[in-house]
Order: C-alpha cells, then structure tokens, then sequence
C-alpha cells in the first residue's frame, strides 16, 4: 500500500470516505437533509482543505470549525457524531493508504474534530 502523495490520493480518499459517511443513517441526515450538500462541489472544496494541510498547497480560506457551528445551531453535532465521522475517516485512510501522510492526515483531522467539539460545547453553554 502507498502513501498519500498528491491531490488525486486525497481525491479518492475522501469519496470512499463520503461513501461510507453517505452510506451510514447515523450521520448521513446531516448531509441530506441538515445540510444539503452536493458531492461534485464538496469533494473539490474537501481536497483543497487536506491538500493546504497535508501539503501546505494553500487556496482554503473559510473558518472550518465556524462552518461548523453553523451545522451545530440546526442540528447537535454529538460526540456520538464526531466519533461515528473519525471512524469512518480513520477507516478510509486505513484502506487505501500507509505511511507517514497517512499517520499525519488522522492526527489532523482528530486535533481539529476536538477543537470543533470545544467550540461547539462552549456555543451549547452560551445558549
Ligand atoms: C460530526 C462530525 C462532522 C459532521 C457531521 C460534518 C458535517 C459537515 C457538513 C454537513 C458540511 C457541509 C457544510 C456546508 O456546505 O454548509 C461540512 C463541511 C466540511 N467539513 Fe465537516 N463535519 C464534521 C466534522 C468535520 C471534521 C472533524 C473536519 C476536519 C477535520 C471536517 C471538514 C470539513 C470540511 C473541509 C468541509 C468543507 C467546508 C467548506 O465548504 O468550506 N468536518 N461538514
């Protein structure tokens, strides 16, 4: 198994993980009906993110975890959720890639999902 090396990794990474994600009634609502999301313009958006962060390619400019508490006001995102969306993302890495990138591209999206479950507890608590 390779590595994570370029945009077109990252590409099929995160279709087998929106797969998944699509494919799972626990948390596929937040992307059908929370948030109506369409695949061929989230995937591109979801690649420029890892690549800024895996690669330092630049290009992603939003504020990923406001984005977020957006999401949050209509519908709670839970710990339950965010564990059910790493494991799905842990699990798609796993699959299809092994090495340093691999590792690295796991740790990030932890860190952030923990910033984002701090900020989104914090928002609960203002309300
Ligand atoms: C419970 C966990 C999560 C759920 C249910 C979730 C759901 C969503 C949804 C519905 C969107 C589309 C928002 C929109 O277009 O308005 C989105 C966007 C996005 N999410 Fe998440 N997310 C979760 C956690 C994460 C984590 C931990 C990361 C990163 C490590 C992440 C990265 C992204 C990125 C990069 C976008 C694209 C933002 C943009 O359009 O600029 N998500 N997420």
């Amino acid at each position: 198994m390779k590595d994570i090396e370029n945009n077109d990794d990252l590409y099929l990474l995160v279709d087998e993980f929106y797969k998944k994600l699509l494919a799972d009634t626990s948390i596929a609502y937040i992307f059908t009906e929370v948030v109506q999301i369409k695949l061929e313009e989230h995937l591109p958006i979801l690649v420029t993110f890892w690549s800024q962060s895996l690669f330092n390619t630049g290009g992603y400019f939003k504020n990923l975890t406001n984005i977020h508490l957006d999401i949050n006001e209509k519908e709670y995102l839970s710990p339950e959720l965010f564990k059910i969306w790493l494991n799905h993302f842990n699990h798609s890495v796993d699959e299809n890639f092994k090495g340093s990138n691999a590792e690295k591209i796991k740790t990030q999206a932890l860190s952030i999902a923990t910033v984002m479950q701090i900020k989104i507890h914090k928002q609960r608590n203002q309300n």
